[in-house]
């Protein structure tokens, strides 16, 4: 483990950054003090959808390119597997230990483990609630909040102002799930004629994304003129349930969701999906970097921020081939 940063790390300093995840021509290899391989432990949620692939690709090809040993533990979307994770990183006396977190909720036991065994947490992807800000270096991640509102203001102006909404929501407890709602939500509340008419957790899955959507038709039929995703993935699963109604999607439905992922941009291409607003994995290289300012002494931001945008039909087919993910 790296000794004595961990005092140095819980105390960095703590204004946001705001970037793209950019990173270096040619990555610098992290080692430990005596030159042996950085190692890193991650705890990733699951493979609940094709974002959280790409996340999970571009943190391995990350670490491989700066030759850390990345030890990686698949949660399968549970909090109690992730914890059970973390304490094993603990004990395995990592150098540093990654979270990409399921819930907001739940973790200030485990984290104050990892303070105490002086293992600096990153947290990537998705942000905790804990009264006690030093359980976590940093946080990189997408703001949730702002994404939830692209997606509304979007919406807003495509139905003119007026119509009914279904909303799929992510994981109950996450983040993204909790932001992306708020965020559209603040948005509709200035526009009255827009109401959500049911609202429910499809858990960021296509299967559940379809099985809810089945569930809305049977429930509304003739009365959703939208559809708001809090993931790509649960969109594409409504649009199978859409086609399966005999009904057009993209075209009786709209549908606008988040991520921007290649299989979306396919979907708009299509026709079938109108809108995504991008929530970039690609968070690898910034990872590492924030790593390596670490263990140089360096001060890095409390949350280092991506910035996204949204992308509409009108320029899917041009931007397609540029995706990397
Ligand atoms: O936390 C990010 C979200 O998690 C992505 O939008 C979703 O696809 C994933 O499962």
């Amino acid at each position: 483990m790296v000794r004595g940063l961990c005092l140095f790390l819980l105390a960095a300093g703590l204004p946001t950054a705001t970037l793209r995840a950019e990173h270096q021509d040619k990555p610098r290899k992290l080692t430990r003090p005596d030159g042996k391989p950085l190692v890193v432990g991650f705890s990733q949620i699951g493979a609940e959808s094709a974002w959280r692939t790409a996340e999970t690709n571009s943190i391995r090809s990350a670490a491989e390119q700066r030759g850390v040993e990345l030890k990686i533990a698949f949660a399968q979307q549970k909090q109690t597997n992730q914890i059970k994770a973390v304490r094993s990183f603990i004990a395995q006396r990592v150098d540093f230990i990654v979270i990409a977190p399921i819930v907001e909720r739940g973790w200030e036991p485990v984290l104050r483990q990892a303070k105490r065994a002086g293992i600096p947490v990153i947290l990537v992807d998705r942000g905790v609630e804990v009264g006690d800000d030093s359980l976590y270096v940093t946080l990189i991640a997408s703001d949730f909040v702002e994404e939830g509102r692209m997606a509304a203001e979007w919406l807003v102006r495509k139905l003119g102002g007026k119509g009914n909404v279904v909303q799929l929501e992510g994981t109950t407890g996450s983040a993204p799930a909790i932001d992306r709602k708020r965020g559209f939500e603040q948005v509709l509340a200035r526009h009255p004629d827009i109401r959500i008419i049911k609202s429910q957790s499809a858990d960021f899955t296509r299967a559940k994304g379809k099985e809810v959507m089945e569930a809305f038709l049977k429930a509304e039929r003739g009365n959703i003129d939208a559809v708001y995703a809090h993931n790509d993935d649960m969109a594409l699963g409504a649009i199978q349930a859409i086609e399966e109604a005999g009904l057009k999607p993209g075209e009786d439905i709209i549908i606008v969701s988040i991520d921007a992922v290649r299989a979306a941009f396919e979907a708009m291409v299509a026709g079938k999906l109108n809108a995504t607003v991008e929530c970039n994995p690609l968070l690898g290289p910034v990872l590492f970097d924030t790593i390596e300012k670490l263990l140089a002494g360096k001060q890095v931001p409390r949350y280092i921020k991506q910035v996204d945008r949204l992308f509409d039909q009108s320029v899917a087919a041009e931007v397609i081939d540029t995706r990397q993910y």
